[in-house]
């Protein structure tokens, strides 16, 4: 009870309704709702438990990166990717349809220095945190390179919308787009272009060990957003801890976002 409280005095949990449903391939979508009341400040790596609407056997809300906010409509949106029970409901909904949420949850990417360079890599639903981190980028003067990796053209994702921010690059496993192969092996990470002043990361674990290797091993920070599975979503259960040199961590709470060398699963 206290922690509901607790919530409740920092936090929106609020019922939203759906404006605007988009499915641009097979099993993705961003999904729009608007707030009944004003936004809180939403920084680039929160996210939102969602609670999944007329679905009682998924008992658990599920969390999902805040992908852009328009604060004067009271606008935040999500990309779901559907992988299961809840992300299937949550991708069935239509407009006018109503779900509560409850954020702005967890910490966000630390912003680099003004007119530095950067790179941003992503893969599967991790790139949704990239609209913000672009608009952050813009407002600071930082030079940014997205690098998108997909199975095929159809994973790749919000290239025309990062443009706005910043170069965009893409690899694919089938070369249906960008260069063929895993996202880790694109050009860019070849010595001479890998030159940049901070690396951000956000997908599959493999995927993001990898560019975190790759960006210590250059001597070049790195921040990764981890999707370890949640319940809670505020720091109660302990269900989300992942090990780090500093010892067990909440991602829902003290991340999620990391360095990565603050990270025991990068060693
Ligand atoms: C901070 C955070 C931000 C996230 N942001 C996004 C986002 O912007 N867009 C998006 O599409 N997804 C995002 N996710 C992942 C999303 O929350 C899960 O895909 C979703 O909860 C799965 O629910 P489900 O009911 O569909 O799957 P379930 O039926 O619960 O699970 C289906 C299968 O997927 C596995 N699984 C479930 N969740 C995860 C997970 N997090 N990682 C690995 N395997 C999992 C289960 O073990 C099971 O095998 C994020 C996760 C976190 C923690
Ligand atoms: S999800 Fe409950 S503590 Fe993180």
């Amino acid at each position: 009870m206290g922690h509901f409280f607790m919530i409740k005095s920092n936090k929106i949990v609020e019922e939203h309704i759906v404006t605007r449903v988009e499915n641009p391939s097979p099993g993705n979508y961003f999904i729009t709702f608007q707030a009944p009341v004003d936004l809180p400040e939403i920084k680039p790596g929160n996210f939102a438990e969602i609670q999944v609407p007329d679905a009682p056997d998924v008992f658990l809300r599920r969390p999902f990166s805040f992908l852009d906010v328009d604060y004067e409509k009271r606008l935040v949106s999500f990309y779901i990717k559907v992988i299961g029970k809840g992300t299937k409901k949550l991708a069935a909904l239509k407009v006018g349809d109503k779900t509560n949420l409850i954020y702005p949850l967890g910490n966000a990417y630390k912003i680099a220095e003004p007119n530095s360079k950067v790179l941003v890599v992503g893969g599967g639903s991790g790139i949704a945190p990239f609209i913000l981190l672009g608009k952050a980028f813009r407002q600071n003067n930082i030079e940014a390179t997205f690098l998108i990796g997909g199975r095929s053209k159809a994973d790749v994702l919000l290239t025309k919308e990062l443009e706005a921010f910043g170069k965009v690059l893409s690899t694919t496993e089938d070369g249906s787009m960008g260069e063929k192969g895993m996202v880790t092996h694109h050009s860019v990470f070849k010595p001479n272009n890998f030159t940049f002043d901070k690396v951000y990361t956000c997908g599959p674990d493999p995927m993001m060990k990898a560019v975190g290797d790759l960006a210590t091993n250059a001597g070049i920070p790195c921040e990764a957003s981890l999707e370890n599975m949640m319940a809670c979503g505020f720091g109660i259960c302990l269900c989300c801890v992942t090990p780090t040199h500093e010892g067990n961590k909440r991602v829902c709470l003290e991340g999620p976002v990391f360095n990565v060398n603050y990270l025991k699963w990068h060693n």
